[in-house]
């Protein structure tokens, strides 16, 4: 059953249902100033860091669910709705929620009376403008009042939620005409403050939550609303809320907008005042002028949909599957965006105040990314290696704005190192920037102590091959990249951490995983120590490389498939030896895409071994069979019931790395059908089963071996996104930067005979076709580049230049 439909044109997905089977979320935002939306206009607000820097409240797992946003009330004549027919759920004759990229528009009509809302956050601005837009669709003049509201957070989501003796007493805020600053915090130790504001004339406000709601009311029948009037209230303390009425009579056809702006707004620490216990406006009026009418606004908009037209122009596709289409041109793209600013810190499943940025997380976010604003990438690179430690290890994960490594959580995951090197090699085969290599990072945020990046990447590397166990494979430490093998933990107790209880450094608990990973990166790192002249140091690598791979050849190969990892007694898991957990995903998929096993055949037995073993109609299980009791020396992955998350679920995110593996062996058929089956377009048809967005891939589809088989969870914030979109942009559809060139190389499906690719790739613009009417599958029979036939290898960039390539498959 579908609940709404693509856009394609206008890059909208158009949901014409409000109950949708869970809420369906948007981003608006794309650097500091950041709102989730949900279809009904739930959501919340928060500049830079949703845990520190919050505006507006949001309550999770709420009933009933998604309650609280920003809202906009209508009262005609005692008839309530919203625009976003939550909270007052009132009968609509229309409803629409159009999520597009950075934007959502969400309207309805009620009793001849269209309200549409437009929510986004304009470039460089630190705020989100809400345009209430009015028309009477009737044949009678109409009078009515619109209400705003915005429950303001007291800035630190985690205290909000949690310290309520104290900030029951701390809420300040001042009202100066048509614009409400909240200033909690501001008279101690903030400089800043947020506001809300209307651009016209009101007739009333509130402030003050319990005046406006009535204490035993609820967003769905606020007091003031329902009496269709403002108390202009003054918070003192409580809660304070952001309120404003307004009374409008529209004639038969007549339409009104209003602008309001939910905004950040920070001051010098010396001119935080006007006058004792008075802000100093000055930002909030520069930011307040710049979205005073309508055109400002409509402008605002358009350049931000110029904005995306223009970044995703950088790489599309055009062929005959609709689908594949759209998400690679579309939403798959955004969605990699969207991690990248998030990492893994908010959204409908991630709180928020939990996970920061993740060092593995972010480093495999960028892989999705960094075609798209390589500066950005940049930046973020060498971010996340000043919180690398000086003995290669890292922060597992590190707080947005103060980019500090978080130490509650601390190291000890022994892949996070390698994912740096998976990161950089990757921006620099989109810009060729070898400088990068070059920069001064510090280690451990600490100044005194840096070096240059290449340094870090060797500390990465050597970290691998300092820390390897009995069979000479690397030690896990906490867990490798599943998290919740947790090797070395033992924990017995209800509400200890299962990641960080326990030793990081146990004596013997090795990760096959992490020496398919060693391995996959190794000839990156080699080439990057070429290119800098350290030839000793690149020959030892390659020795290192090849060591590894014998160790995954012996220790890691169980006769069918390659084993997950051995555990704290050297006994191992993921081979037939287990009981349950007998085969895993994850060295499948990484041990072929490393190369490993490609000659003599194993690679493709390990991937008929997926196929045979692990692969449901949803896609693939992580493990199987899975496990049905608490193994102590297992960990978390064995706390879940089978079938979900780490434990026999389809994680999304591994799934393209069976894919691209299948590209390495060639299967272009088996590859598509991988890509195809947890890709959110291809299940729109099913959104009753799937639940979650159909425009975004989801973290973790219930596998097999659960009740709910093919429902999914934890949607947006997923490394899916990057991996997926770099399968198809790279292995699939085969348009791969490489450090000396554009290399095309696709992997195909028979029923894909034919499609062109644009890519934007340093200076040049790429038309490319290729011919696949051979059905190869894989294998450039030709190769013409600017109308000459050229051998097949990487294209070399001129700058600047249109160029036309023809790759003709056999
Ligand atoms: C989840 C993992 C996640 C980890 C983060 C675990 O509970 O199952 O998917 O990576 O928490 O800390
Ligand atoms: C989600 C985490 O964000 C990621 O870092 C981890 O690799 C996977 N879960 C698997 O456990």
């Amino acid at each position: 059953m579908k609940f709404g439909h693509f856009n394609d044109a206008t890059r909208e997905y158009v949901i014409t249902e409000p109950k949708t089977p869970y809420p369906w979320i948007n981003y608006l935002g794309n650097k500091d100033f950041f709102g989730l939306i949900s279809n009904t206009s739930g959501g919340y607000y928060f500049y830079k860091d949703a845990r520190l820097l919050r505006l507006t409240r949001y309550r999770y797992n709420n009933v009933p669910t998604d309650d609280g946003g920003i809202y906009f009330y209508i009262n005609e004549n005692g008839n309530v709705f919203n625009p976003g027919w939550k909270p007052c759920k009132a009968d609509y004759e229309e409803y629409e929620c159009r999520h597009g990229l950075g934007y959502s528009v969400i309207s309805s009509k009620v009793n001849g009376l269209r309200a549409e809302q437009t929510s986004f956050v304009p470039l460089d601005t630190t705020a989100s403008v809400h345009r209430i837009k009015l028309t009477n669709e009737s044949d009678q003049e109409k009078t009515f009042t619109l209400f705003s509201l915005v429950e303001f957070c007291l800035w630190d989501a985690n205290d909000d939620t949690t310290n309520f003796q104290r900030n029951f007493s701390t809420g300040e805020v001042e009202v100066i005409g048509s614009t409400i600053y909240h200033k909690t915090e501001y008279r101690e130790r903030r400089n800043h403050y947020a506001v809300f504001s209307c651009n016209e004339e009101i007739d009333g406000f509130d402030t003050d939550r319990e005046t406006f709601i009535g204490l035993y009311n609820s967003f769905a029948d606020p007091d003031a609303v329902l009496e269709n009037k403002s108390r202009n209230s003054l918070a003192s303390g409580w809660s304070p809320i952001g309120s404003h009425s307004k009374v409008i009579t529209l004639k038969p056809g007549e339409t009104k907008s209003l602008v309001f702006v939910l905004g950040y707004c920070e001051n010098p620490q010396d001119d935080k005042w006007e006058a004792q216990d008075v802000i100093n406006k000055k930002p909030a009026n520069e930011l307040l002028a710049k979205f005073k009418t309508d055109e400002q606004v409509e402008s605002a908009l358009a350049e931000l949909k110029a904005y995306w037209t223009n970044l995703l122009s950088t790489y599309s596709v055009k062929s005959s599957d609709e689908k594949l289409d759209r998400m690679v041109n579309i939403w798959n793209q955004y969605q990699c965006m969207v991690t990248f600013n998030m990492s893994r810190s908010a959204s409908y499943f991630e709180s928020g105040i939990g996970r920061g940025m993740g060092f593995r997380d972010s480093s495999q976010d960028l892989l999705g990314f960094i075609h798209l604003i390589p500066e950005r990438a940049r930046e973020r690179i060498l971010d996340i290696a000043a919180t690398q430690m000086e003995d290669g290890s890292a922060y597992h994960q590190y707080q947005p704005l103060t980019k500090k490594g978080n130490n509650d959580i601390g190291s000890g995951f022994n892949d996070d190192p390698l994912w740096l090197i998976f990161g950089v090699a990757a921006y620099i085969k989109e810009t060729g920037d070898w400088s990068i290599l070059d920069e001064m990072v510090p280690f451990d945020n600490d100044e005194s102590k840096a070096d240059t990046l290449l340094v870090h990447l060797k500390r990465s590397f050597d970290h691998v091959t300092n820390n390897l166990g009995p069979h000479k494979l690397p030690l896990i430490g906490r867990a490798d990249w599943n998290d919740c093998l947790n090797l070395n933990c033992f924990s017995e107790n209800p509400g200890e951490s299962f990641q960080t209880f326990g030793p990081s450094e146990g004596p013997v608990a090795e990760s096959v995983f992490i020496a398919g990973m060693f391995v996959a990166v190794g000839p990156d790192y080699i080439r990057m120590c070429e290119q800098k002249g350290l030839l000793d140091e690149a020959k030892a690598a390659a020795a290192a490389v090849e060591d590894m791979t014998q160790a995954v050849l012996t220790a890691g190969w169980d006769g069918e498939w390659f084993v997950r990892a051995y555990d704290a007694y050297s006994n191992k898991i993921g081979s037939k030896e287990c009981e349950e957990g007998k085969i895993f995903i994850e060295p499948q998929g990484f041990c072929v895409m490393a190369g490993i096993g490609v000659e003599d055949g194993r690679a493709l037995k390990a991937l008929e071994s997926v196929e045979k073993y692990l692969d449901t109609k949803y896609g693939i299980v992580l493990n199987s069979p899975s496990y049905t009791r608490y193994h102590l020396e297992l960990g978390e992955i064995s706390s879940y019931p089978p079938g979900y998350k780490e434990n026999g679920g389809i994680f999304c995110h591994n799934n393209p790395w069976v894919s691209i593996a299948e590209t390495v062996v060639g299967r272009g058929n088996r590859a598509f059908e991988v890509y195809k089956k947890t890709c959110p377009a291809y299940l729109e048809e099913i959104s009753e089963v799937h639940r979650t967005e159909p425009y975004v891939y989801s973290q973790m589809i219930a596998g097999r071996d659960a009740k709910n088989h093919g429902e999914a969870k934890n949607s947006w914030l997923t490394g899916t996104a990057a991996w997926t979109f770099y399968n198809v942009s790279r292995f699939i559809l085969g348009v791969k930067p490489d450090y000396d060139g554009l290399v095309v190389d696709p992997c195909l499906p028979d029923d894909i005979t034919e499609f062109t690719v644009t890519r934007k790739f340093r200076g040049d613009t790429f038309n490319i076709t290729v011919d696949n009417t051979a059905k190869a599958q894989k294998g450039v029979a030709k190769l013409i580049v600017d109308g000459q036939e050229v051998p097949f290898g990487p294209i070399a960039t001129i700058g600047d230049k249109v160029r036309e390539v023809k790759v003709i498959m056999g």
